[in-house]
C-alpha cells in the first residue's frame, strides 16, 4: 500500500479538470494540515488516519464507529450482500439458484471450499461428514445432565464447548488436516446434538444417525423417530429443510460471524469459538428473533388486533419481529424464498392458523409510513417460525434450527479469518471519557 503523504495546508479543492487519482485528501481544520489517504477497494486504512496530530504528544485519530455500521474488518471473498438490492450470492451464485438447484451439503462444500464440487468430490465430502455424525456417550451423559426444560440453544452452547474437551487435536489450528477433520466433525455432529437435546427435554431415548439418510433426512429421522424400524422422512419436508438450510448457510459479517472471526482471532480451538458464535446467534435480535416473531404473534392472536399492534411499534413499544435489517434495505431475498416454501409446507400439514396474522402485519406494515421510510422489510425469520411450527418443532427448537446450517458459513468466515495474513486477534480501540487519575477512598470515608 502507498504510505500516507502529509502535504502543506490547502484551503482550495482540487479544480474539476484534475485527473482522478484514487485517493482522499483530508483537511484538519485543527492545524490547518492536509493528508491524502489512499483508496483501496472504496475503503481508507482506518491506522493511516492515525498520521493525523496536533502535535507530537497527540496518539493520533481514531475512527469512532459504535456496533461497527460502516467498518469493513476483514476482506472476504465468501458471501455478497447488495442490501438496497436485495441481493444474496455465496461464492458469486445467486442464492435462489442455489435454494432451486442446490442441496445444503453442496451448498456448504462451495462455502468452504470456494467452488462447487465435481461429483466425486461431493460424495467423499457427504461420506466424510455422515461419518462424523455420531457422538461420543459421554456427550449424552453430559446431556442428561440438564434440565428438562433447558433452551436446546443453551445446551447447544454448552456441548458444543464441551467437544473441544474430547478432541486435543482441534487446538491445532494452523495445520490443514486438522482443520478439515474439525469441520467435519462440526458439520456432522451439529445436527446429532440438537436432535439429543430435542429428546432430552421430551424425555424421549435418543436416536442414532442413520447414514442412509440424507443430511436433513437424518436431521428428521434422530428428532422424530419413534417405533418404526426403518424412519422415511416425508420429502416435501425433507427439501424444505434443505432449502431452509442453504439459506441460513452464511451472511457474511453478522453478529455471530463476527463473533466466530474475534473469538477465533486469540486463536482458541474451532469448537470453543463456534460455542461463542452459536451464543451471538441465540440473542432476540439476531437468530433468536424466529422464537420472538411466533410468541409475538401468538400474543397478537387475531387478525383484527393487527392495528393494535402496529400502533404500539409505531409508538416505541414493541419491535415488529422478523422485520428490519442492518444490511437489507429492500426484501430480505431469503424471506421471499421461505414465502414459497411456507406454502409447499402448509399444504402438506395444514395451513397454520398464524399465517393470516403475519400476512396481515406485512401488508400494513409494506404500506406504512413508518415502516416505507425506515425501509424495514421482512427479514429471514418472519416466516420460519411458521414452518417450523407447523413441521412440529416447538418454538424453543427455532434458533437451533438456524445454528445447524450456519456452522458451514462460521467455518469458512474462521478459517478465511486463520489464513489472512493481514488479520491479526481482534482488538478494537476505545474512546475513554472516564475519570482521569484518583486517589483510593478508605470505606470510612466514601459517601
Ligand atoms: N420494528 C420497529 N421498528 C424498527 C424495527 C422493528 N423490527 N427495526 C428497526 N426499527 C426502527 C428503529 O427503531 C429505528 O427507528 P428510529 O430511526 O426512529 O430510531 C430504525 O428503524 C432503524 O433501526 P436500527 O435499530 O438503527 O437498525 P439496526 O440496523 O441497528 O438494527 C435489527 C437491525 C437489529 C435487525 C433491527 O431491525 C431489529 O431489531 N429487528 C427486529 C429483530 C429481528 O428481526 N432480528 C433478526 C434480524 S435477521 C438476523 O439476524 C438473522
Amino acid at each position: 500500500m502507498d504510505s500516507l503523504t502529509t502535504t502543506a495546508s490547502s484551503t482550495k479543492s482540487e479544480a474539476p479538470s484534475a485527473p482522478s487519482r484514487e485517493t482522499l485528501t483530508i483537511t484538519d481544520n485543527r492545524t490547518g494540515k492536509a493528508y491524502e489517504v489512499p483508496i483501496t477497494n472504496g475503503t481508507i486504512r482506518a491506522v493511516d488516519l492515525r498520521q493525523i496530530k496536533t502535535g507530537p504528544e497527540d496518539f493520533g485519530m481514531m475512527s469512532y464507529d459504535p456496533a461497527y455500521t460502516n467498518t469493513a474488518s476483514c476482506i472476504s471473498r465468501i458471501t455478497y450482500i447488495d442490501g438496497d438490492k436485495g441481493v444474496l450470492r455465496y461464492r458469486g451464485y445467486p442464492i435462489e439458484e442455489l435454494a432451486e438447484k442446490s442441496n445444503y451439503l453442496e451448498t456448504a462444500y462451495l462455502l468452504l471450499q470456494g467452488e462447487l464440487p465435481t461429483d466425486a468430490q461431493l460424495k467423499d465430502w457427504a461420506w466424510h461428514i455422515s461419518h462424523h455424525t455420531f457422538i461420543h456417550e459421554s456427550i449424552k451423559k453430559f446431556l442428561d445432565g440438564f434440565h428438562y426444560d433447558a433452551h436446546p440453544m443453551g445446551m447447544m452452547i454448552s456441548t458444543i464447548a464441551a467437544l473441544s474437551t474430547f478432541y486435543h487435536d482441534a487446538k491445532d489450528i494452523l495445520n490443514e488436516e486438522s482443520r478439515r477433520k474439525q469441520t467435519y466433525r462440526l458439520i456432522g455432529k451439529m445436527p446429532t446434538i440438537a436432535a439429543f437435546a430435542y429428546r432430552h427435554t421430551l424425555g424421549m431415548p435418543f436416536v442414532y444417525p442413520d447414514n442412509e439418510l440424507s443430511y436433513p433426512g437424518n436431521f428428521l429421522n434422530m428428532l422424530f423417530r419413534t417405533t418404526e424400524t426403518r424412519y422415511r422422512p416425508n420429502p416435501t419436508l425433507e427439501r424444505a429443510l434443505d432449502i431452509l438450510f442453504i439459506l441460513h448457510a452464511d451472511h457474511e459479517q453478522n453478529c455471530s460471524a463476527n463473533v466466530i472471526r474475534g473469538v477465533g482471532s486469540s486463536h482458541v480451538d474451532p469448537y470453543s469459538a463456534t460455542a461463542a458464535a452459536i451464543a451471538a446467534l441465540y440473542g432476540p435480535l439476531h437468530g433468536g428473533a424466529n422464537e420472538e416473531v411466533l410468541r409475538m404473534l401468538l400474543e397478537i392472536g387475531s387478525v383484527q388486533r393487527v392495528p393494535d399492534f402496529i400502533k404500539r411499534v409505531k409508538a416505541g413499544e414493541v419491535k415488529l419481529m422478523g422485520f428490519g435489517h442492518r444490511i437489507y434495505k429492500n426484501y430480505d431475498p431469503r424471506a421471499r424464498i421461505i414465502k414459497r416454501v411456507a406454502y409447499e409446507v402448509f399444504e402438506l400439514m395444514g395451513k397454520n392458523p398464524l399465517l393470516e396474522i403475519a400476512l396481515e402485519c406485512e401488508r400494513i406494515a409494506l404500506e406504512d409510513e413508518y415502516f416505507v421510510k425506515r425501509k424495514l422489510y421482512p427479514n429471514v425469520d418472519f416466516y420460519t417460525g411458521l414452518i417450523y411450527q407447523s413441521m412440529g418443532f416447538p418454538m424453543t427448537m427455532f434458533p437451533v434450527l438456524f445454528a445447524i446450517p450456519r456452522i458451514s458459513g462460521w467455518i469458512a468466515q474462521w478459517q478465511e479469518m486463520l489464513l489472512d495474513p493481514e488479520q491479526k486477534i481482534a482488538r478494537p480501540r476505545q474512546v475513554y471519557l472516564g475519570h482521569g487519575t484518583r486517589d483510593y477512598v478508605p470505606m470510612e470515608k466514601r459517601a
